[in-house]
């Protein structure tokens, strides 16, 4: 047992402690405590001074906002703090919170109630000048914070221009805050892109997009799937704003994304504390990190006079959801083998609930990972289930040690054909180098079946594993060679399951060059690059015969993905597959030389909001198959904006810069 401990001694302790974790999180982005364990030594601290408040020093983490800006970036003076929140862990700690403040001002009893998400990401604070964006921030302590404008100017979803509200000219100065963020899907998306040409992937969207927007090169930033919503407004000048639900509205209106939609307005703190509750189990359904509600007083002017306490404004509170971490023990790492050979570890855990959800395994991220978190086997490890995100170990909780934990090494063979393992030079991931490794051909095979590539519907994994393991697909061009025959024999297949399966497989025959491309799973070569290079070469002879120099003239195409383009042609496993499925007649025309008729060509399209009738995937199609291209953000170059229901910020912008907005239905006509 340790010996007890002075509240002074103890107070000391934890100020050192909290300050270290606070760099930690705000200035290098690499926290190595849960934000439950955080926020659990910030009260221990905050209790010991309410009872001891001689205790309670100048430079007490308890005492100011946030970590300190960092020394790289210019500082930039907020116009006004940019405050906190104070935490409720659950209704009787909200209950309390609204009848303090209702006694310190009867109003707030009749008071409307926002409630709206409180979204896990990094603060930012916009500026705009005569509707033009000038500078971007990070919080800092609250009252000064590092100029990350360049870096915020990548962020797509950030408006460079907002538009007048109601009449006349836009806003004089407006301040608006928010927080970037990473949506889950991208996050996933860019974590296998990089795992699967043996990058480092990144831990959790909060840290990744924290650590992106403190770049010294917007390059970095520019890289990582950024985006924002935004929740209120710091200052302005030509706006006149009552209240928050007008703050949500506005600021929509201007083009800022919000999270408006999830917003809602009550007359009484009962209804808002239901609504927050009814989001603890539904919080998976959005697509980022939500770490509880805030239930905000309307009033903007009712909210400011009630004034705040230390850093945390009375009128509005922070509805703490139950953390999503939990610890439990580490029985065993798993290692997968990923569609380009690379190895990735796993944790295989005892199964444990977080969240409702029982998990019983993890990723480890890397192998690097595991020993820099000192991770062994039997420990007891800290895991956390965020937003919608694959669970992860943030690492040992080395107390629990009983000295019978082993210490792990990465494998020498693969666990799967037990060929030898390699690591390439500079990069963190190991690979199994033998192309006909069964592990390797059911994530090829995944892969080229899936969407965006040769998209043969109701091919998933299970069927991929058992056609592989049947010895019936050898490589990807065997899927066109499957017969009802062979499929009947598989367990689970009846006539109409086999014959659904070979008519996916039947229209997949006629997928464009570009899907060909992409579905062949070369290193580096993603949809984008496989649509430059359909257009480029207009056929996969000419590609297959391009060397190193050519293939750079191509834009995005720099020296290591043309070497592995190169690499993939050249290897004779891959050569016998291409002649097969030229043999199978999967061997599109030039994409470029069709396309060049099409009632798009040259015309670009932005597509927003959820179409009628077309998936993103089949309008993309469409406009390309007409010689259209398809980008992500809304520029003077943009021709057309697709509006679908519920649009995003691209609307205002398209709006803004007269860009022509038409419906599916308009699509179709001008397609003709
Ligand atoms: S309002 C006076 N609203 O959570 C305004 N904050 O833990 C105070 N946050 O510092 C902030 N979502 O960075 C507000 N919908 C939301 C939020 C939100 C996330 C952040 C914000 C705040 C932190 C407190």
């Amino acid at each position: 047992m340790p010996k007890p401990v002075s509240p002074a001694a103890r107070a000391a302790h934890l100020r050192r402690e909290l300050q270290q974790h606070i760099y930690r999180y705000h200035v290098l982005s690499a926290p190595i405590i849960s934000d439950a364990e955080y926020d659990a030594l910030y009260r221990e601290l905050q209790t010991i001074e309410s009872e001891h408040p001689d205790l309670t020093t100048p430079d007490s983490p308890t005492q100011r906002v946030g970590g300190a800006a960092s020394d790289k970036f210019a500082k930039v003076r907020h116009p006004a703090p940019i405050l906190s929140l104070a935490n409720a862990f659950g209704a009787d700690d909200a209950r309390a919170w609204f009848e303090r403040i209702v006694k310190l001002d009867d109003r707030v009893r009749a008071a409307k109630l926002v409630v709206e998400p409180k979204i896990d990401g990094l603060t930012v604070v916009l500026h705009y000048e005569d509707g033009l964006f000038v500078r971007g921030a990070t919080r800092g302590d609250g009252d000064i914070g590092e100029d990350i404008t360049p870096n915020l100017r990548t962020v797509r979803s950030l408006p460079l221009r907002i538009p007048a509200v109601g009449k006349g000219p836009p806003p004089r100065r407006l301040v608006a805050r928010g927080e970037a963020v990473i949506f889950t899907d991208d996050f996933e998306r860019m974590n296998a892109e990089l795992a699967s040409t043996g990058e480092r992937t990144f831990v959790n969207p909060r840290n990744t997009a924290s650590g992106a927007l403190r770049q010294l090169d917007p390059k970095l930033t520019a890289a990582r799937p950024i985006s924002l919503l935004c929740y209120s407004v710091v200052e302005a000048e030509g706006v006149t704003l009552a209240s928050q639900w007008g703050v949500l509205e506005t600021l929509s209106d201007l083009g800022f994304p919000t999270a408006k939609n999830i917003a809602r307005r009550f007359d009484s703190l009962d209804e808002a504390i239901v609504y927050c509750e009814s989001w603890i189990d539904k919080r998976d359904t959005l697509d980022y990190e939500m770490d509880g509600m805030v239930i905000k007083i309307d009033d903007l002017r009712l909210a400011e006079e009630l004034g705040f306490v230390g850093k945390d404004p009375r009128g509005a509170i922070a509805f703490k959801f139950p953390a999503r971490e939990v610890t439990t023990t580490l029985n065993g790492i798993g290692v997968n083998v990923g569609r380009t050979g690379v190895l990735t570890p796993y944790a295989i855990l005892e199964p444990v609930e977080v969240g409702g959800v029982t998990v019983r395994q993890a990723t480890l991220h890397n192998f690097d990972y595991i020993a820099e978190k000192d991770i062994r086997l039997g420990d007891r490890v800290l895991l956390k289930r965020a937003g919608d995100v694959i669970p992860y170990v943030i690492g040992p909780v080395t107390e629990a040690r009983t000295g019978k934990e082993k210490k792990y090494r990465p494998p020498q063979k693969c666990p799967t054909c037990g060929e030898a393992v390699e690591r390439a030079e500079g990069e963190v991931a190991y690979y199994c180098i033998n192309a006909a490794c069964p592990d390797q051909l059911i994530r090829n095979l995944e892969h080229f079946v899936g969407k965006g590539a040769m998209d043969m519907e109701g091919f998933g994994i299970k069927i991929a594993e058992q056609v592989v393991a049947a010895g019936l697909v050898k490589d990807v061009a065997d899927v066109f060679s499957l017969t009802d025959e062979r499929l009947l024999a598989l367990e689970g297949f009846a006539e109409k399951k086999a014959a659904n399966l070979l008519a996916a497989i039947d229209a997949a025959r006629a997928r464009p060059l570009q899907r060909v491309i992409a579905a062949l799973g070369i290193r580096g070569v993603g949809e984008v690059m496989a649509g430059d290079l359909a257009a480029h070469f207009g056929s996969l002879d000419a590609l297959r015969q391009a060397d190193v120099e050519s293939l750079q003239q191509i834009e995005g195409v720099g020296p290591n993905t043309a070497e592995a383009i190169v690499d993939w042609f050249a290897r004779s496993g891959n050569k016998r597959m291409l002649d097969k499925l030229k043999k199978a007649g999967v061997w599109p025309a030039a994409a470029s030389r069709r396309a060049k008729g099409g009632a798009f060509t040259g015309k670009v399209f932005v597509i927003t909001g959820a179409l009628p009738t077309l998936s993103r995937e089949e309008a993309k199609a469409y406009i390309e198959e007409r010689g259209g291209k398809v980008t992500d953000s809304v520029s003077k170059k943009t021709d057309y904006l697709l509006l679908g229901e519920a649009p995003g910020s691209k609307l205002a912008k398209a709006q803004s810069l007269g860009v022509a907005i038409i419906g599916e239905d308009e699509l179709r006509a001008l397609g003709k």
